[in-house]
């Protein structure tokens, strides 16, 4: 039996009462799935986010996580914002650090437990390095230690690598999907390339009309471990052209 970690249960929301931007939304996320969401700008994705992470409350519905439902969300999931809110004055290590001090955690203990993790998210020998002195790939790799570092089971990762030049992406895109096997994460990732889509996910969601009131849903026709060259599949070449299709109506409703 598949576990469900996230649960929308007739979800509603607006920004203070005006145009609605979820309407009644129901979604399951299982354990250890990857699932990305697409759809275009503006459609309310990270909206959607904001409502997991507990910045945003539902209006109507409920929300639950890992079976339960809290109070308040926040620090029960891993969130990666969609602008890299790393610290400026603060080192690596530092920035790594900020969950760990928000639960309490001493300096000391933080860099003991951060340091060895460092080698595994690429950063051996920036811990003392400031944001402004690492490339954008590095950056979003310290943003990510940093949602890992918050121990919950459920990362949220809002277009985490849309700055990043083509290569350094997909690198970025493999790594990703190590970590994510490796770390038994279950990972939500909005982006609006439909490749990476493709690539990373098992199942993608669609926004499609605001309000959002059903998710259209795809399920990508790999196996793992995948390689960026599956992308070239006939069946995965034809979901690709449907899937730039459908999001391409969309922008041109007035
Ligand atoms: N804090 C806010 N207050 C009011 N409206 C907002 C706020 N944040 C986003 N919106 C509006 O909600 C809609 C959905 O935004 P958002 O979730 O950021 O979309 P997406 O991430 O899909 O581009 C947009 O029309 C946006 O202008
Ligand atoms: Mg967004």
């Amino acid at each position: 039996m598949r576990k469900p970690v996230l649960e929308f249960r007739d979800v509603s929301f607006s920004y203070g009462g005006k145009k609605p931007i979820l309407d009644q939304l129901n979604m399951t996320v299982y354990d250890r799935e990857f699932v990305t969401i697409i759809g275009a700008s503006g459609s309310g994705k990270s909206t959607l986010f904001r409502l997991i992470t507990g910045l945003e409350q539902e209006e109507t519905g409920a929300v639950w996580l890992n079976g339960e439902q809290f109070k308040s969300r926040h620090g029960r999931t891993g969130y990666m914002p969609q602008q890299d809110l790393l610290m400026p004055w603060r080192t690596v290590l530092e920035n790594a650090s900020v969950p760990l001090e928000l639960a309490g955690v001493s300096k000391r203990e933080a860099a003991k437990r951060i340091i060895p993790l460092l080698d595994e998210f690429g950063l051996e020998g920036s811990a003392d390095k400031y944001p402004s002195e690492l490339s954008g790939g590095m950056r979003q790799r310290v943003s990510f230690l940093r949602s890992v570092l918050t121990g919950s089971n459920i990362l949220l990762l809002d277009e985490p690598f849309s700055a990043l030049d083509a290569i350094t992406r997909l690198s970025m895109q493999e790594w990703l999907l190590d970590q994510w096997e490796q770390r038994e994460k279950t990972i939500l990732f909005i982006t609006h390339d439909v490749n990476e889509a493709l690539f990373l996910s098992d199942r993608i969601f669609i926004f499609r009309d605001t309000p959002v009131r059903t998710l259209e849903e795809v399920a990508v026709p790999l196996s793992r471990p995948r390689s960026q060259r599956d992308l070239n599949d006939p069946a995965v070449i034809k979901l690709k052209n449907d899937l730039i299709d459908q999001l391409r109506n969309e922008v041109k409703k007035p």
